[in-house]
């Protein structure tokens, strides 16, 4: 049996063995898809609200992202209006980072959120699973760094395309 021929039935036998394998890989790369160039919709577990624009940069997966963030979460200030966001995601390994400076016309938090996790594409939708740091400065103890943990899933998508025959 030749080189080639080998690693066909290894691929093959590989994707039988690992039930949606292939659907799970098609999923992930049809959603990369849709979501380039994409304004998205996001909420999490608190209630506060994302808005994310996925802009690639090159062809190597890179990502830029930028939108908003509405603030809902209870026992927080800077609530109810948006705030710019701006990260990165990288769709080869489906991370991502960004954050969030706490002052806009309405209020100023004088404070900073950094998230840190990842994009999963289950059936039921993309979910964001993540890890934040805020940073902030009180008059009693001077600054200090507040850690979470948010879960956001998608709740729209809007796909730009040209109506223009390319
Ligand atoms: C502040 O209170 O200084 C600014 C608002 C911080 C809101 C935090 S950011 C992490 C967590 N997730 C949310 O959606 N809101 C809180």
């Amino acid at each position: 049996m030749n080189r080639s021929v080998f690693l066909l039935l290894i691929s093959f036998v590989l994707t039988a063995a690992v039930p949606g394998a292939a659907d799970a890989k098609s999923r992930k790369e049809a959603t990369a898809e849709m979501l380039s160039g994409s304004a998205t919709s996001w909420v999490n577990t608190e209630g506060s609200t994302m808005s994310l624009v996925f802009a690639e940069q090159g062809s190597a997966g890179v990502y830029a992202l930028s939108g908003s963030y509405i603030n809902n979460a209870p026992g927080f200030a800077c609530q109810g209006t948006p705030y710019p966001i701006t990260g990165w995601y990288y769709a080869n390994t489906q991370v991502l980072s960004f954050d969030v400076v706490w002052t806009n016309a309405s209020e100023d938090c004088q404070s900073v959120t950094g998230w840190t996790g990842y994009i999963g594409f289950p059936s039921s939708g993309p979910t964001m699973t993540t890890n934040w740091n805020l940073a902030y400065a009180t008059s009693s103890t001077g600054r200090a760094i507040e850690q979470g943990a948010d879960t956001f899933t998608m709740t729209s998508v809007s796909v730009r395309k040209s109506l223009i025959a390319e």
